[in-house]
């Protein structure tokens, strides 16, 4: 049957074309293992990210398609998101429209909570505001491990805006569930009032906390979230009071890396040597590029775990 080749309006079809189009749907719905362009049991992974991103999405997108899911791109600036509906009725449109999973980033901490009790399918946080970022966690753990990096026993710093950090407060549940011990070091609005964990130390002295420690994880001075505080007044300073520069790193005896979750400012909470000294060994260097690499193993692991209990 020849159909028209712009489907304007429904003065461009017949009867007859509307009849086999009512036929056609209906062995989609009831007969589609039938059909030559339909593929069986390819789940559907989408990302809805209400919040930037590069790496976190990016990861998704290509973990999902190298597992061989249908990857759908939830656009929220394009979406009827726009126009008031709400993120229950967004989700609930999707989960008709066939999504398995959806990674989703929000700038609201704990946005995802209210869907834990009747999740209208597979849900992954890419990032919930201050709260939590548990992939950025697993990818980082799984980059230490393949990097030589021992958690059990070893200590990390966690050195930059910890409070206001989503990947900081998952890197304390997870680091400390394998055993590994933590300081987190910072200017003291950046800190939290008491510490997290039994093995989790605080400290305001750098050169305390990197002397003591095994890795270097250095987090993002995050502006936006100072301002909402008052307290602006750490960024001029941080540089020199906390920032991890090649000269801080040349005095340690021992060889340590560098991680950084990303987005970095260079030149603020990392110096520009140390973040162009990028290593793919346990020595001194910076290991941002590896987190990235290793993102995606740790994300295809993470969506097929997921995925195997389908909805
Ligand atoms: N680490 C991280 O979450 O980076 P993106 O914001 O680029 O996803």
């Amino acid at each position: 049957m020849n159909f028209p080749s712009i489907l304007e309006s429904i003065s461009d079809l017949n009867l007859g074309q509307v009849e086999y189009l009512l036929n056609s749907a209906k062995g989609f719905k009831y007969n589609p293992r039938k059909h030559p362009y339909y593929e069986v049991n390819q789940p559907v992974v989408a990302t809805c990210f209400l919040e930037h991103s590069t790496r976190t999405r990016n990861s998704f997108v290509l973990a999902a398609e190298k597992l061989g899911a249908i990857y759908l791109n939830f656009d929220p600036a394009t979406s009827s998101l726009k126009k008031g509906e709400n993120l229950e009725e967004t989700f609930l449109t999707l989960r008709s429209q066939g999504v398995d999973l959806c990674v989703i980033r929000t700038a609201v901490p704990g946005e995802l909570h209210p869907f834990k009790n009747n999740p209208p399918f597979k849900i992954i946080n890419g990032g919930d505001g201050m709260h939590q970022h548990p992939t950025q966690a697993l990818l980082d753990l799984f980059t230490m491990i393949e990097t030589g990096f021992k958690p059990k026993g070893n200590t990390m710093a966690i050195i930059g805006d910890c409070e206001h950090s989503r990947v900081c407060h998952s890197l304390i549940d997870l680091m400390t569930m394998v055993g590994c011990k933590i300081i987190l070091c910072g200017p003291s609005g950046c800190l939290p009032r008491q510490t997290p964990h039994k093995n989790v130390e605080l400290t305001s002295d750098v050169t305390y906390a990197i002397n003591n420690s095994d890795l270097l994880y250095l987090l993002r001075i995050q502006k936006e979230r100072h301002k909402k505080f008052g307290e602006s007044n750490y960024f001029s300073d941080y540089p020199w009071s906390h920032g991890i520069t090649m000269e801080r790193l040349k005095k340690l005896e021992k060889n340590v890396p560098v991680y950084h979750p990303g987005p970095a400012n260079i030149g603020i909470e990392i110096g520009a040597c140390v973040f162009k000294n990028p290593t793919n060994k346990h020595e001194l260097g910076y290991l941002g590029y590896e987190q990235v690499r290793h993102s995606l193993w740790m994300r295809m692991a993470i969506i097929m775990a997921m995925l195997e209990r389908r909805i």
